[in-house]
């Protein structure tokens, strides 16, 4: 097969992992060419290694599009609030894309993204790399095929823990806006984007309309004293009545490993993102399988590749991303504000040279709110707030919190 050459926007913090993945594919899949980064200062070290090894530097991502017309596709992986502009000015000037989760923090931003798509006819896939492991495609698959009846019900249950220096590693971090743009920086936009993204892409294999949010009601929270959530709960129902219900938390004394149940007419499912998929039906027949480690970032790059050159599917396509966008937003619209967790409520510790924060009894708050399918308000948790259900249909914009300022990053 051809090999892509490609270029990379931003190349310290999540960087690093497209780093690493750029060097297991290259020769095979990629060719490194050019990229961008605009803090030269922090990433001396790793600017002149890669140069040395004869990958073009430039300062501003611009000039490498202006300079590098021959890349067969382009990686962003900056801050949230560059996705949009970024993306789009990258197909204009004719360029594939793949960009890093999420696609962007409002509607009418992926809108925007989806629109230029289709325009210049350039590829955009979201790098939302749990949307590529074989036990959730395979899931993908059943639910396709109508295996499970018709879906009633999608359950996603994330419980991680995050110190205090996870907040410090980037200025966004933590932010409802950072320099006067959305970047919505929490459970939902950032570390447990993929599990919602997922519920939705499931609901929405299932029929037409199954995956796009017609109301929204969410709980926001935080434990950490940050602006965004770090701590959510929120009942999504569909268009064809599907009930998709997401809970997270990065307070949460241990890192336990995502999973979604689904339940359908005919049958129910667990996935999670240890690669492992059960199935039951009403028929009896049960399924299982444990697929076991897959580089899910390599999936990426080597899915991007083929659907380049040999027209392979896209997993992750910015415009099945529209349906987590909305509910992002509608979450954010559904409640006042982010509610902060009591101090007697929770618990800040030093472990070792790190400083963790967990809500006390969160785990039991979660894990009871889940298997009932309530949001906290509603089992009587005493720092809940309840919130309203927002109401989606024509929804084209998001603009709380004072609205965007006009400057691009
Ligand atoms: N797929 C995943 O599982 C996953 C995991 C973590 C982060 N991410 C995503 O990766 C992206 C980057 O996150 P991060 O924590 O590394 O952010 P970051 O703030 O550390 O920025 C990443 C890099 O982009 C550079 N950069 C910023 N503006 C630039 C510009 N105009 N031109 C060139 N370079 C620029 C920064 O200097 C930095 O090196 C985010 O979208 C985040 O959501 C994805």
């Amino acid at each position: 097969m051809k090999v892509a050459r490609i270029g990379l926007v931003g190349i310290s913090g999540f960087g690093k992992t497209h780093l690493k993945t750029i060097q297991k594919l290259e020769g095979r899949y990629i060719e490194f060419k050019a990229f961008s980064e605009i803090n030269y200062e922090k990433n001396k070290d790793e600017i002149e290694r890669l140069k040395s090894k004869g990958a073009r530097y430039y300062v501003d991502y611009q000039e490498m599009l202006d300079k590098e017309s021959d890349l067969d596709f382009v990686v962003l992986s900056t801050p949230i609030h560059l996705h949009s502009p970024m993306a789009v000015h990258a197909m204009e000037k004719g360029f594939n894309v793949l960009l890093e989760k999420p696609p962007s923090v409002t509607i009418q931003d992926v809108d925007k993204i989806i629109d230029v798509s289709k325009k210049t006819g350039r590829i955009c896939a979201v790098d939302f790399q749990n949307t590529s492991g074989k036990a959730f495609r395979r899931l993908v698959d059943y639910v396709t095929e109508g295996r499970f009846g018709r879906l009633k019900s999608l359950v996603g249950v994330g419980k991680w823990k995050r110190d205090e220096a996870y907040y410090q590693r980037t200025p966004w971090a933590g932010k409802l806006k950072f320099n006067g743009h959305y970047v919505l920086d929490g459970t939902i936009n950032n570390p447990l984007s993929h599990l919602l993204n997922n519920l939705l892409i499931l609901a929405a294999a299932s029929t037409d309309g199954g995956g796009v949010p017609e109301e929204v009601t969410a709980e926001l929270y935080h434990g950490h004293r940050i602006e965004s959530e770090d701590t959510a709960c929120v009942r999504i129902i569909t268009q064809a009545g599907i009930e998709v219900m997401y809970y997270t938390t990065l307070c949460n004394p241990q890192q336990e490993t995502p999973f979604i149940l689904l339940k359908g007419t005919e049958g129910e499912a667990y996935w999670d993102y240890s690669n492992v998929l059960k199935v039951k039906f009403s028929d009896g027949n049960e399924e299982s399988f444990n697929f076991g480690y897959e580089d899910l970032f390599e999936n990426m790059y080597v899915n991007m590749v083929k659907s380049l050159f040999e027209r392979e599917q896209l997993y992750c396509p910015v415009d099945i991303t529209r349906n987590f966008v909305l509910a992002s937003n509608g979450a954010f619209e559904s409640c006042d504000s982010v509610v902060e967790i009591p101090d007697d409520c929770i618990i800040v510790q030093r472990e070792g040279e790190s400083v963790v924060t967990y809500i006390k009894d969160i785990e039991e708050i979660i894990d009871k709110a889940s298997s009932e399918k309530k949001l906290f308000s509603e089992i009587g948790v005493s720092w809940a707030v309840r919130s309203k259900p927002f109401k989606l249909s024509g929804y084209r914009e998001f603009r709380k919190y004072g609205g965007e300022g006009d400057s691009r990053g």
